[in-house]
């Protein structure tokens, strides 16, 4: 059995059969602290030299927040360090105000896990194997069955919880990974790459299911994803790592106000209009042909019509973009977007 992490919490009775899924608010209790997450100068060295978080600093507020990276980005390792599963190397981190070192029992308590990989037993049914991890996350029998029933409702598999997890497709698979998360009415939901292994009807249906259970309920939600185009679309934040560093951590609104840039292209002369630009207070990035400049309203065209006038250059091109938040970590766009300091999304 892989939830292993679900210890401790067995017979301690503090969630009640008829105490509903989570409803309303922002996911915080009163008096409760306002980051759900925090991390300083988090570091986690795997045997074989290998970093898989370098001096990670960031701090999450509720709401739902989506942790891009790419493959070996260190997103699985961040999760369970947050889990109290793994031991980091050095730094500290904390969840809902608990350190991950000192007390992981109490943020497995509070927090439901949806592991990144398939690891559900073939020959249980889902509404036994859920009732199962309702247990082990402290709920009495009756309790555990009602729980059960209500997040296998919730994210659709009520009509088939009596089949075998074994006979089930991996859309379903996922479904039960995300109902056995919730069991526990948690106030943290950590879910790994939730959408993997999905066609996308399935993707796009998983990806609903979650923005509701962060909007309805109010748990906040971290979901890990390589997938940046698909997670923009349900966060309220955006914490973006690679090579276990910190790229850039901000609300989705910030990203989309930053990425409203003016294009320029000449037909000739265009590194002497970038000159002309930064020296009018511009900070001109290259882009393929064309200078891209962060839009500051009308004035930012004023410059550019007076500096491309005043060099007599023959523009091609001038467009007002809206890069899409993919492209804020192309190589090419990136420089010009950096916000600076930072890892603050609270
Ligand atoms: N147990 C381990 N021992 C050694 N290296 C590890 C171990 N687990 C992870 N790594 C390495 O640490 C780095 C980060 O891995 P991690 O699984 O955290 O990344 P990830 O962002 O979740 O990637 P993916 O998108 O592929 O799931 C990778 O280079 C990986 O190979
Ligand atoms: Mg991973």
């Amino acid at each position: 059995m892989r939830f292993a992490y679900f210890d401790g919490r067995l017979g301690q009775g503090n969630v009640t059969a008829d105490q509903p899924l989570r409803a309303g608010g922002p996911g915080q209790l009163p008096g409760a602290p306002a980051a759900v997450i925090a991390t300083t100068a988090l570091t986690k060295r795997y045997p074989g030299a290998v970093t898989a978080l370098d001096a990670l600093t960031v701090t999450v507020g509720p709401g739902i927040t989506g942790l891009v990276g790419s493959n070996g980005a260190g997103k699985s390792t961040l999760i369970k360090i947050l889990l109290g599963l793994l031991p980091p190397t050095s730094g500290t981190a904390s969840v809902l105000g608990t350190d991950c070192t000192a007390d992981g029992t109490r943020i497995r308590m509070l927090t439901g896990y949806m592991p990144e990989h398939d690891c559900l037993p073939p020959d249980v049914t889902a509404t036994e194997f859920v009732a199962h991890l309702g247990r082990m996350s402290g709920l009495p029998a009756t309790a555990a069955k009602e729980r059960a029933a209500d997040s296998l409702r919730h994210v659709g598999l009520y009509e088939e919880r009596y089949r075998q997890v074994g006979t089930y497709s991996t859309g379903m698979k996922q479904r039960v990974k995300l109902a056995q998360a919730l069991v526990g009415d948690p106030r943290l939901l950590l879910l790994d790459e939730p959408t993997n292994g999905l066609d996308p009807a399935g993707r796009s249906s998983m990806l609903d299911l979650i923005s509701r259970i962060g909007t309805e309920f109010g748990i906040s939600v971290v979901v890990a994803s390589h997938l940046l185009g698909e997670i923009e679309q349900i966060c309220d934040q955006l914490v973006a790592i690679e090579g276990g560093r910190l790229l850039r951590a901000d609300t989705i609104s910030s990203f989309t106000q930053s990425s409203e840039v003016l294009l320029i292209e000449v037909e000739e002369g265009s590194q002497q209009l970038a000159a002309e630009l930064a020296r009018r207070g511009l900070e001109p990035v290259p882009y393929q042909k064309a200078l891209l400049v962060r839009l500051a309203g009308e004035a930012t065209y004023d410059a550019v019509r007076d500096a491309v006038a005043d060099l007599g250059l023959p523009l091609n091109r001038m467009e007002q973009r809206r890069h899409r938040l993919e492209e804020l970590f192309s190589d090419e766009a990136a420089p010009a977007f950096e916000t600076a300091g930072g890892g603050d999304v609270r």
